[in-house]
């Protein structure tokens, strides 16, 4: 299986900073960062993600001023660190289709390619942070048809970039003078409705030839965009019976269009505290859920809900939501569970602290890889995108004792079969239409 190592400042769990192994400075302390992606390197993690957002996630500051996560360095000048230290691990970041310019980012990614040694890969979103559209001078965010319509050109643009140079284009020959054949030159003229694009890229072509594309999308548009583009794909499943159907879904779109399935690895996003037996596993989390502010749990959940909590009594019941004001299905399915099950506000922050939505597990090593065996037996996925609760102690415990488990049982590399990300992930260079 395939394994990503997903970086969040601190850790996934929203209290990581106030954990005793918590670095609070996490996302600005790039020595830390780089010791992270050392460390899963030695657990031979096929990649490390680190996802983005170009500006502030809430226009509200003083409900963050309690979260780890509001700034962080730029994430493609922390995987150019991160590539001198390293030399295996694939290094993959966020950015955004909608705020960007493809030429620049085609050429940041082939650099990035090139100095890597053939290990970068791109996350392409579409921008979920609708606060963005004001660092650019806009009022409103583009709408989400949109926003999937410019990404699908300018995946093409960025992918007809990054074909600029064919097989052995540089002769380089010192004899006759010729340092590049023309002929091989593939030069893009794209003129489309978002891009005017002369290429070639002039930066040269890598050991993997173009950066691996990587999405995260889970829409209709989004998983469309995948199917056709991408070669890795991010997802926040619930359950087995959710990923089975993600998984048939955006593989059978891939077949519909011509591409090979297997082509493209699915890797939902599995939040782990393991422990050497069940009780040490739920201490080790309790302990984090017990350094949950009430007042950021509080914020938490009033954002999750849509709905001001703060002034409500902590240790009482949901009260009842606006029916106006419950914008999403989740949030509504949400308020549900929490009648339900006769939950308090604290019960139901507690739930969703440890990973935003995504699967978690806590337990031994044993329950962790029966989940993620049958996972991917059972066609959920291809592998995960594991997101540690508090770095770096999770990330150390999942490499000492769940991966010798996965290995153990033959579903885990015990050493990296190439240079690339690639070939570390089991595939070839896409021949696009
Ligand atoms: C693991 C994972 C990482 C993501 N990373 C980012 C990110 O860095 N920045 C961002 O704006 N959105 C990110 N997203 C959101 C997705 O790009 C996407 O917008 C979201 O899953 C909803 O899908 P949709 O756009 O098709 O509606 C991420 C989602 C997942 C599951």
């Amino acid at each position: 299986m395939n394994l990503g190592m997903f970086y969040w400042p601190c850790g996934h769990h929203m209290a990581a900073w106030r954990h005793p192994d918590g670095v609070a400075d996490s996302g600005g302390n790039i020595a830390h960062i780089v010791e992270l992606a050392k460390l899963a390197e030695r657990g031979l993690f096929d990649l490390f993600f680190m996802a983005d957002s170009v500006s502030f996630w809430r226009g509200d500051l003083k409900s963050m001023t309690r979260d780890s996560f509001g700034t962080w360095i730029e994430p493609f000048t922390v995987m150019c660190s991160v590539a001198q230290h390293t030399r295996h691990i694939g290094l993959v970041c966020t950015s955004t289709t909608t705020y960007d310019q493809p030429y620049l980012l085609a050429r940041r990614f082939a650099s990035l390619d090139v100095t890597s040694g053939g290990r970068a890969g791109w996350n392409l979103i579409t921008s979920a942070n609708k606060l963005e559209a004001a660092s650019f001078g806009l009022d409103e965010h583009l709408e989400k048809t949109e926003r999937y319509r410019r990404a699908r050109e300018f995946a093409l643009v960025v992918r007809g970039l990054w074909n600029s140079w064919g097989e052995d284009v540089f002769v380089r020959d010192k004899e006759s003078g010729l340092y590049f054949d023309e002929s091989k030159l593939n030069v893009m003229e794209h003129r489309g409705e978002h891009f005017r694009v002369r290429g070639p890229i002039n930066v040269p072509p890598s050991p993997q030839g173009e950066p691996v594309m990587v999405q995260a999308g889970a829409s209709d548009d989004g998983r469309q965009l995948a199917a056709e583009t991408a070669e890795v794909i991010f997802g926040a499943q619930q359950t087995l019976e959710g990923a089975r159907e993600f998984y048939a879904d955006v593989k059978g779109r891939m077949e519909a269009i011509g591409r090979d399935p297997d082509s493209l690895k699915v890797l939902p996003g599995l939040a782990v505290c393991v422990g050497r037996t069940q009780s040490e596993a739920e201490d080790k989390y309790e302990v984090l859920q017990d350094l949950i502010d009430p007042l950021a749990g509080m914020q938490l959940l009033s954002r999750r809900v849509d709905f001001d909590l703060t002034g409500y009594d902590v240790d009482g019941p949901l009260p009842e939501l606006p029916p106006n004001k419950v914008v999403s299905t989740r949030a509504q399915l949400f308020a549900e569970i929490g009648r339900r099950e006769n939950l308090t506000i604290r019960d139901l922050y507690r739930r969703i602290a440890g990973a935003r939505g995504h699967y978690e597990i806590i337990g031994t090593p044993e329950s962790i890889a029966d989940m993620m065996e049958e996972w991917v037996r059972e066609r959920g996925c291809d592998g995960f995108n594991i997101m540690p609760p508090v770095f770096p102690s999770s990330l150390e415990d999942f490499i000492e004792l769940v991966i010798p488990e996965l290995q153990r049982r033959g579903l885990y590399r015990t050493e990296y079969a190439g240079t690339t990300l690639r070939e570390n992930l089991g595939i070839t260079r896409p021949v696009w239409p």
